[in-house]
């Protein structure tokens, strides 16, 4: 099945709950929560929030699909904050002196509709907010502080922001593998990750399983990455929301660079396939076996 038909009602459902976060925008600093609704609201895939609730089923593992009104406020939050860290990582990603990109999910990127300086600050709305959103969850104080915890790692400068950090760095550079797979484990697998790791600390996973998500969502991260490059020749910007060619136009080596077209692909089918390989160990969630196999030939 396409992503999308998988993607239609899952993604609608968590867009739809998760304005019920969005801070209301009013008040003498009211563009700030317009910039940052903005760029939360529009068009996102919502994967990773939807893979922090796939975590949660599969470790619940209690036969059914849904989330009871209690469950949904101890994961929801999570969900949420996860979303956010996600959106304010994109919204610095376009600034002029990062990617320099004017369109994202299909409309004006932040900065291009608020100007640089409020889509500096929106980013960083968003990234604190996620953590005060976070803190709504009425999940056990202990594994709401594990979540948190994961959440501040994984975001920050051993996660998404040290990757962010040698992209930028090397950019217009030419980066060892080493360094290139640093780069994508970090700018995007740590997110991943951590959307993986806590839907299983919610569910009250154990250590092993929670280090069996991680191992898997890594995977899933390179593969992920190694996609949007894929896109980011192939794809036009109509279907892919955001403009194509970024990466040259930024000098950036990745991984078609290094290995070509036709090897990146077979790259992204074997990432995927360990990281389901890994699942199966710990459960079976059909859902979420379809979800990861129709992003290896995502379009956007
Ligand atoms: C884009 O992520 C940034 C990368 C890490 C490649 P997504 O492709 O998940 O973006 P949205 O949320 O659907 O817009
Ligand atoms: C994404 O890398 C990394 C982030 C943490 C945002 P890219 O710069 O390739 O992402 P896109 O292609 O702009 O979405
Ligand atoms: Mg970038
Ligand atoms: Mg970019
Ligand atoms: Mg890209």
């Amino acid at each position: 099945m396409e992503l999308k038909t998988i993607l239609k009602e899952r993604s609608a459902a968590i867009s739809r709950e998760l304005e019920k976060y969005l801070p209301e925008e009013k008040g003498f600093q009211q563009i700030i929560f317009e910039a940052g609704n903005y760029s939360v609201r529009n068009g996102g895939k919502r994967l990773r929030p939807l893979l922090t609730e796939c975590a949660y089923i599969l470790c619940r593992n209690n036969g059914s699909q849904e989330l009871s009104d209690a469950e949904m406020k101890a994961v929801f939050p999570i969900m949420a904050a996860m979303e956010m860290i996600h959106s304010s990582s994109l919204v610095h990603d376009d600034l002029p002196c990062m990617d320099n990109d004017t369109l994202r999910r299909g409309v004006p990127s932040t900065w291009a509709k608020f100007g640089e300086d409020f889509g500096t600050l929106a980013g960083d709305a968003l990234m604190i907010y996620a953590f005060e959103t976070a803190s709504k969850s009425t999940a056990d104080a202990d594994k709401k502080l594990k979540c948190i915890e994961i959440l501040a790692k994984k975001s920050g400068v051993y996660g998404m922001i040290g990757g962010q950090t040698l992209d930028v760095q090397l950019a217009g550079k030419a980066p060892s593998r080493e360094q290139l797979e640093f780069i994508y484990k970090h700018k995007t697998g740590a997110l991943i990750e951590a959307s993986f790791m806590m839907g299983a600390v919610l569910a009250g996973a154990d250590d092993s399983t929670v280090a069996a998500l991680e191992e898997a969502a890594d995977a899933i991260g390179m593969a992920f990455q190694i996609q949007d490059d894929i896109l980011d020749v192939t794809s036009t910007a109509e279907e892919l929301g955001k403009p194509i060619g970024s990466d040259e136009a930024n000098n950036k080596i990745t991984w078609l660079s290094f290995y070509g077209l036709e090897q990146s692909k077979k790259d992204v089918v074997a990432y995927t396939d360990k990281a389901v390989e890994i699942i199966k160990g710990i459960g079976d969630y059909e859902f979420l076996n379809e979800l990861l196999i129709s992003l290896i030939d995502r379009k956007f």
